[in-house]
């Protein structure tokens, strides 16, 4: 057997459909750009219609297979023509990138239940609701791959965890659920989880290289996280050689969360 005829038995995620929310910036762009070279068909979940526009038009100029649509994952509605819209791209997904999420940061004597509930909605309420429009499916079918990305404030509180961090806590035990009930019909379900990453998500953070710096310093590998980090680990998670991996959290944080 050839080494590309092995790597691509392991690996290769040709024939699959996959969608990821939050596809369209920063760790779910560079996830998105991975699964879609690994062959996979892949829809773009987001807001901002000129982004996923952007992300589609790249992919099909390097000759990969994507879509997107537009919708707000804060409302239940809005998860109803994500839903709709991502099945009429492709059909029914084999995988689901949950990645869309947002880090509000009023201190914490101050979060009143507005930044709790849109918290909880973006980061929690969509993700369940996507794997109880998808999963039932996927199971059916025997195959399925559901990947979230959570945060080290799933394991810890630093830097203003906020509901932010409750929000990740509850996402990794909502994986734990999700593979208890899925893994025995071929549906795997895991957490990535990032060290820090420049991205829109925390420009505020990111343009003070000292506060960067020292997070850089906390972890082992000396650098932070750049979102092509997160390529292998995506496409291991998404693809059939993952098939025994189910309920983990899966750092991918140069050592961040062991220092
Ligand atoms: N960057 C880090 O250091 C870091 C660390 C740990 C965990 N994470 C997690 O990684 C994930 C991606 O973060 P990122 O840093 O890559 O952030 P980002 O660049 O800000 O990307 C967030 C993505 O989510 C989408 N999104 C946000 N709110 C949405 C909504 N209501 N409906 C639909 N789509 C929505 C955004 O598109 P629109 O704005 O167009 O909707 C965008 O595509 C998040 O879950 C975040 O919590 C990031």
């Amino acid at each position: 057997m050839s080494t590309h005829t092995y790597l691509s038995e392991l690996f290769s995620l040709a024939g699959r459909v996959a969608v990821v929310t939050g596809g369209s910036s920063g760790i779910g762009r560079g996830i998105t750009d991975a699964l879609a070279r690994a062959g996979a068909s892949v829809v773009v979940v987001a807001r901002r219609e000129a982004e996923l526009k952007a992300t589609v038009g790249e992919l099909e100029a390097e000759g990969c297979r994507a879509a997107w649509v537009s919708a707000d994952l804060g409302t239940a509605e809005g998860v109803r023509t994500a839903a709709e819209g991502a099945v009429e791209a492709f059909g029914e997904p084999d995988i689901l990138v949950n990645c869309a999420g947002i880090n509000l940061r009023p201190p914490f004597g101050e979060l009143g239940e507005d930044v709790w509930d849109t918290t909880m909605t973006v980061n929690l309420k969509a993700p369940f609701l996507l794997g109880q429009r998808f999963g039932p499916g996927m199971a059916e079918r025997g195959y399925g791959r559901i990947i979230h990305i959570t945060s080290q404030q799933a394991h810890r509180a630093f830097v203003n965890s906020g509901a932010y961090g409750v929000s990740k806590g509850a996402l990794e035990s909502l994986a734990r659920s999700q593979a208890e009930a899925w893994s025995p019909y071929g549906v795997t379900v895991n957490t990535l989880v990032p060290g820090f990453v420049p991205t829109p998500l925390n420009t505020q953070l990111s343009a003070d290289p000292e506060k960067v710096a020292a997070l850089a310093a906390r972890t082992l590998v000396g650098r932070n996280g750049l979102v092509d980090d997160f390529a292998g680990a995506a496409v291991f998670l998404a693809g059939r050689s993952s098939a025994y991996v189910t309920g983990q959290s899966v750092f991918v944080d140069g050592g961040f969360s062991v220092h």
